[in-house]
């Protein structure tokens, strides 16, 4: 989500004639672009703004901005108390970036934070960032309305609005075009979208079938999807589809229903399982991760074990784990207490950790011997000889570099397998 506002923000700003550098050295304005999603968020940044500061010595004229989430929260005492900032921009206020920079240019500090209950940025064209020219992300609705509970996106990113449709498929074309073949729709919330144009309405799954139909070589991931909102029809659209990845990110956050009554999370621990269920049977292999919070308010041993007891079930192939962190401005902070010991959160946290571990191994182990599809995206880190690349399902696979380029499918025959990447050879080989 940060990456792509980032290249909305480098849009905005080329088109105005500002330029991009690699050299923060040389740089006469700096954004940091903040997510106060996690714990110690704010201090990082902090951080981060004070040896910014510290250029100025050499460049006084140098500008530094804060922008997204964190921007409306901290302005008083990361502008006014410490000023460590000449600017502050919220995640609605990206276009008047020009405007707040003049403001600056006369002298005076600018802010602007106020949220939007229609800016989608639907009309920009992001400016790719770091990207390996193979894969990139589609942003194509923004905020939230669900308020789980320990959570402070609906606070600091505002009300669910979905994105024009046409402008996402036409993105993914120009994508396509300039030699991408994988593209990510992010969105909090992607099973909520919803575009309504000439009197239709189009939804997500809708919307994923106009996006694969631009090309079946470029792949689709999407992220995030709520397990309420998951529905059958969603699952028989990317049954439909080879170019549709078969690979769900479906965050369970907690194993126990009273915890997830406590975060707010709108299913039980058998509606979850239920969707689980349709998953398997709707498309068989297809991979499922997920996002796990341990040590959440009144979390008891018992709720815990219902935690490992699901990914047990589920056997997730891969998951993002976290150490509840209370952020301010959130349902919990207002009405629960943050009352698990911080070694025991630590405790859980880890045991979560290597149970997931085990589990990606076992996930990766029941692919030795399968010929997979690969789309190459780069040189492996590890050595100049070998490429990496995914599989539908998102695993890492490494082979032996061969004719074959980066943005091209490959045939891999999987020999071996760590917890994190699989190896593999040209299929060709092995006949
Ligand atoms: N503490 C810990 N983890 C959190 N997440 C969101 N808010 C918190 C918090 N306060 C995690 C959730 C979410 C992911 C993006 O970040 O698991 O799915
Ligand atoms: Fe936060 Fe819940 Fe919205 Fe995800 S769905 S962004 S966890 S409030």
């Amino acid at each position: 989500m940060n990456i792509s506002d980032s290249e909305i923000v480098a849009s905005i700003l080329t088109d105005d004639g500002y330029e991009l550098t690699k050299e923060i050295s040389s740089a006469d304005i700096i954004f940091v672009n903040t997510c106060s999603i996690r714990e110690h968020a704010e201090e990082k940044v902090r951080k981060r703004l004070q040896y910014f500061k510290s250029f100025r010595k050499k460049s006084p004229s140098l500008v530094i901005g804060l922008l997204g989430c964190m921007a409306d929260r901290t302005k008083v005492a990361l502008m006014e108390e410490e000023q460590l900032l000449d600017l502050v921009a919220g995640p609605d206020a990206y276009r008047h970036l020009p405007q707040l920079l003049a403001q600056v240019g006369t002298g005076r500090t600018a802010i602007d934070t106020i949220l939007s209950t229609d800016e989608t940025y639907a009309d920009i064209t992001p400016v790719r960032l770091d990207s390996n020219g193979i894969s990139s992300f589609i942003s194509i609705m923004r905020g939230c309305e669900n308020y789980c509970s320990y959570c402070v996106v609906p606070s600091t990113r505002g009300q669910e609005r979905s994105r024009n449709a046409a402008t996402i498929v036409n993105e993914t074309r120009d994508l396509f075009e300039k030699g991408y073949r994988e593209v990510t729709l992010l969105g909090q919330n992607v099973n909520s979208y919803c575009w309504e144009s000439g009197g239709e309405s189009i939804n997500f799954a809708r919307l994923l079938e106009q996006v694969a139909l631009v090309s079946p070589l470029m792949r689709i991931r999407f992220a995030t999807s709520h397990p309420k909102d998951i529905s059958d029809e969603l699952l028989h659209t990317i049954a439909r589809h080879p170019n549709l990845c078969k690979a769900i990110h479906l965050p369970v956050q907690s194993g126990s229903n009273h915890m997830l009554d406590l975060m707010n999370r709108k299913y039980t621990r058998e509606d979850y399982l239920g969707r689980i269920h349709a998953i398997r049977e709707i498309l068989p292999g297809c991979a499922v991760s997920t996002d796990i919070i341990a040590g959440f308010c009144d979390e008891t041993e018992e709720d815990h074990q219902e935690t490992l007891s699901l990914m047990n079930l589920v056997g997730y192939d891969a998951a993002f784990m976290f150490k509840y962190s209370e952020r301010p401005q959130t349902l919990a902070a207002d009405t629960l207490s943050d009352n698990v010991p911080e070694d025991v959160k630590e405790r859980r946290l880890t045991e979560i950790i290597n149970l997931q571990q085990k589990l990606s191994l076992e996930s990766n182990r029941k692919e030795i011997g399968k010929t997979v599809e690969v789309l190459i995206e780069g040189v492996s880190k590890r050595s100049e000889n070998e490429y990496f690349g995914r599989t539908s399902q998102n695993k890492v696979v490494v082979f032996n570099k061969m004719e074959y380029l980066p943005g091209e499918y490959l045939q891999v025959k999987i020999t071996g397998t760590t917890s994190a990447t699989l190896r593999g050879e040209h299929a060709d080989f092995n006949v």
